[in-house]
């Protein structure tokens, strides 16, 4: 096979960059803070076979016409939502993704917000920064206690699962879950239960976001959904911004419709220093590290690696999106 050429676009672990090297590829390296523009992307995707890129890349039509000599794109992440999979399909241009490996970690940020929103964590420790612990109110400052309330899924693949798992075993949490098609696993394991979106909206105590980003997901909480919500509901999303409507959640918090919310997620990313959620008691905001564990960032490395050495061996992708191009 000729030398193929890999363009990481990304700074990330050096054990995936070892295996495609280790292999004989040649790879570039973007290792600058910030994304590449695109323009700058399209000339230097010009220049490679491959792509190992990361949600920071925007690849829609155009950037796959400009690039449709590209054999194959292996994403840096489980989410794909930047990548237009029907457009690389068209130029036959192969896509994977690197689910599983970080599945533990997002689960647990989400858990953890959960906790940390039901008690409002992170508003009281800024408060001990500005020096404004005088004094124990014993009539303020009050949470809310997780244990046997009812946690809604939206979104039941393998992380909303973890979720819904560690919710069971640390709070005896019921489960009830709204997806696309049944997850019969977690209905044997956990005694999840199916259930309308509305349904979800009106018994969930907690509601944890872990769909795909999509035309049918975005905007899916919006002023409607909120005020279906229990008052005394915890609102928390590590899958992607666009699915909450920032706007609607702001006034929803703000006039009690819900009563917090946890995001690790948000649209844009980065948040405004400004933005109100930051100054809100009952809310934490987290820059998007779902992903960010020693083990899992390893893991996306080497998945992602695999996703190429696994095309150019001629073996089946294992983590391909779009199968047709394959035949
Ligand atoms: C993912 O893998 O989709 C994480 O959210 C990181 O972008």
């Amino acid at each position: 096979m000729a030398i193929k050429k890999v363009l990481v676009t990304r700074k990330i672990p050096k054990n995936g960059i070892d295996l495609l090297r280790d292999a004989g590829f040649e790879v570039t390296l973007w290792e600058k803070e910030f994304p590449m523009e695109p323009e700058e992307l399209i000339t230097s995707a010009k220049e490679h076979h491959a792509l190992l890129c990361s949600s920071w890349d925007k690849l829609d039509a155009r950037f796959f016409r400009e690039a449709s000599h590209l054999d194959i794109v292996s994403q840096f992440a489980v989410g794909y939502d930047n990548i237009s999979i029907s457009e690389a399909t068209k130029h036959h241009i192969a896509v994977a993704n690197a689910p599983g490996v970080l599945s533990n970690a997002t689960a647990d940020i989400a858990f953890g917000l959960m906790i940390a929103v039901s008690r409002n964590m992170f508003q009281n420790h800024k408060i001990i920064g500005s020096d404004k612990w005088k004094h124990n109110d014993l009539t303020a400052n009050l949470g809310i206690e997780l244990n046997d309330k009812t946690v809604g899924i939206f979104g039941l693949g393998q992380i909303g699962h973890l979720m819904a798992k560690k919710c069971v075993g640390a709070y005896n949490m019921k489960v009830i879950y709204h997806n696309r098609s049944r997850n019969v696993q977690a209905e044997r394991e956990l005694g999840a239960k199916y259930v309308e979106f509305g349904e979800l909206l009106s018994q969930s105590d907690v509601i944890s976001v872990h769909s795909n980003l999509s035309p049918e997901t975005a905007n899916t909480f919006d002023k409607r959904a909120f005020g279906q919500m229990r008052s005394q509901a915890i609102f928390i999303n590590t899958a992607r911004g666009p699915i909450h409507n920032e706007k609607d959640l702001i006034v929803a918090l703000e006039d009690g419709t819900i009563w917090g919310a946890g995001l690790d997620v948000t649209d844009p990313e980065p948040m405004n220093a400004d933005n109100p959620l930051l100054g809100m008691p009952n809310v934490c905001v987290l820059p998007h590290i779902g992903s960010a564990t020693v083990t899992a960032r390893l893991g996306m490395s080497e998945v992602a690696a695999r996703n190429i050495l696994q095309f150019y061996g001629e073996m089946p992708v294992e983590n391909l999106l779009n199968r047709e191009v394959m035949s």
